[in-house]
């Protein structure tokens, strides 16, 4: 039984120095230390042993237990540290390897553009309006005088949804609905998409972006609609710049205008930007018509006002040098990414 006892501890201790991970160790705990393990039933043959030997006996196979208890836990130890350790390595951080690079995208160009307008016209005290882009032909045309026969509609066809119902041709609809909701004094522009039926080429599409002004207040004059959109100009091209105003002709304006600045690329000199003028167009504008005022039930007798429609497209294009309005459409990163 010495015998027996001494070859275990040395068989515990040999697969102790060769076991690698914990579930092993537990393996070998159950095998040796276990209720059917192999110190167990040796002690469970105790019986046959004389009264002299068994408590030699006994003494021997419990320091061989503890002994085993003990070499068991000792391993178990460095197993555990060895794993630590081992885990340790595999989570490394090194906090020097350089940073993966995420593309951050930034504003398209026309909301570059169209941000600034609004800035400088919110200084002037201006605040913003929405209307709907699919319209009313009441709203769009009507309203706004140009009724069913009007030969100016020739120029804005668009989207029919029905006879009555359209996809607006322009932001002066907004004007409308504007004065319809709110009293005078206002001071609003409206932003916002507009479509019609054109063809795509460097100048058209069949859907582009307008910025609508409207000014209605008592003794506005045709020299507040000069001043602030001097104001504006300066503000956005540079203090250079000059404005022309052109008679004009719209039936929601009287009298109308069309208003250009000095080429901010030639500065007034002539250049292909501005086909050698040295002016180039922006927008359209007047004092708004008695019957507009009226439609948008405001007393044509007290109050007066002035409205102006920008292209956002040709603002932006001359702000940036674009010589062709698909691009600002087309989505091209390599084209965008250049603002
Ligand atoms: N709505 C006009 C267009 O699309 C632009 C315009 C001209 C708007 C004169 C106005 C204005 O408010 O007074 O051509």
């Amino acid at each position: 039984m010495r015998e027996q006892l001494n070859k275990i501890r040395e068989r515990a201790e040999a697969q102790l120095a060769s076991l690698e991970n914990m579930q092993e160790l537990e393996d070998l705990r159950v095998q040796m230390l276990g209720k059917k393990g192999e110190i167990t039933s040796i002690l469970k043959q105790m019986g046959s042993l004389s009264a002299e030997e068994r408590p030699k006996m006994g003494q021997l196979a419990n320091e061989v237990r503890q002994n085993i208890e003990q070499l068991i836990k000792e391993k178990g130890q460095l197993l555990k540290q060895a794993e630590q350790q081992a885990r340790l390595n595999a989570e490394t951080l090194d906090v020097t390897l350089p940073g993966e690079a995420h593309a951050i995208g930034h504003k398209h160009p026309l909301s570059i553009v169209l941000d600034e307008v609004k800035d400088i016209f919110i200084g002037m005290g201006f605040q913003i309006a929405t209307g709907p882009e699919v319209e009313w032909d009441y709203y769009n045309f009507e309203a706004l005088n140009l009724p069913p026969d009007h030969p100016a509609r020739d120029t804005q066809d668009t989207f029919y949804i029905t006879e009555k119902m359209l996809l607006r041709t322009q932001t002066s609809p907004v004007q409308i609905r504007v004065m319809e909701k709110q009293a005078p004094p206002i001071r609003i522009i409206a932003p916002g998409r507009v479509y019609r039926s054109d063809a795509v080429d460097a100048t058209h599409s069949p859907y582009f972006h307008q910025i609508e002004g409207l000014v209605v207040d008592e003794g506005i004059t045709m020299g507040d609609l000069k001043g602030n959109l001097m104001q504006f100009a300066k503000r956005l091209y540079g203090d250079n710049t000059q404005l022309r105003f052109r008679p004009h002709h719209f039936p929601f304006t009287e009298p109308s205008c069309e208003v250009d600045v000095t080429c901010f690329k030639c500065g007034g000199k002539g250049c292909p930007m501005c086909k050698g003028e040295g002016w180039v167009e922006i927008l359209g504008g007047g004092m708004v018509h008695p019957k507009v005022l009226q439609n948008g039930g405001v007393d044509a007798e007290k109050y007066s006002g002035y409205a102006f429609g920008i292209g956002l497209e040709r603002l932006t294009m001359f702000r940036f040098n674009i010589d062709d309005m698909r691009l600002l459409f087309e989505n091209d990163i390599r084209f965008l990414d250049q603002f």
